[in-house]
């Protein structure tokens, strides 16, 4: 089996879809830590990150980047990564990887933005897990601030209102709802209740 969970930043897909893996016993890969992994590598490297070039050649090896580096999650990394993921061919570098993964004989779970489009267009089910920016800014505030980062909860909605729009209008692989996915709106669930609504999903397709 292969779910293929979609949706903009902080929408919840990360936490929902390690739940999945979880209860269904399939493997997890977070697609985004490929292209942060790419980033962090053209980081380490002191090079410009409009280094396509060298970004392609870091996506063909990604062994030696851990996918746990907290380095990862920095808003530099962030912020670099949402420009390598804008360029074709580090995107076609990358498809492999995924669909390899996807491919594993226990079957997986997989997030980012254009699996269902894209990585796993044939995946048994499709989720697009969303919420109003308004929601998804308080729980990334929230989240921030209960690590003790120093921010405004309107810094945060810019940025993540920014970075819904470079993913939305990129010319490759633009965040989309696949057609055949099931929409899940989070605004007004729990992570609890997020996790019930996906598996009456799976367990109906
Ligand atoms: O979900 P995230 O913030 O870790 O993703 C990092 C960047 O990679 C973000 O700019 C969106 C992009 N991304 C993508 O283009 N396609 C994916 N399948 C996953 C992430």
């Amino acid at each position: 089996m292969i779910i293929a969970i979609d949706g903009p930043a902080a929408a919840g897909k990360g936490t929902l879809a390690r739940r999945i893996a979880q209860i269904y016993n399939l493997n997890y890969l977070d697609t985004g830590s490929l292209y942060r992994a790419v980033a962090l590598k053209l980081l380490r490297l002191g090079s410009d990150p409009t280094n396509f070039e060298l970004a392609v050649k870091a996506a063909g090896s990604l062994d030696d980047i851990a996918l746990d580096d907290p380095a990862l999650r920095n808003e530099e990394t962030a912020e670099i990564a949402a420009i390598v993921a804008a360029n074709q061919a580090v995107r076609a570098a990358l498809l492999q990887y995924q669909r390899d993964f996807a491919q594993t004989p226990t079957g997986a779970v997989l997030d980012g933005r254009d699996i269902g489009t894209v990585v796993c267009p044939d995946a048994d089910v499709k989720l697009f897990v969303t919420a109003s920016a308004e929601v998804r800014a308080r729980r990334r505030f929230d989240e921030l601030a209960a690590k003790g980062i120093q921010t405004t909860y309107d810094a945060v909605l810019k940025d993540l209102e920014a970075r819904d729009a470079r993913d939305q209008g990129r010319g490759t692989a633009p965040l989309k709802k696949a057609d055949d996915a099931h929409l899940l709106d989070t605004s007004k669930l729990d992570i609890e209740a997020a996790v019930t609504a996906a598996c009456k999903i799976i367990d109906a397709a």
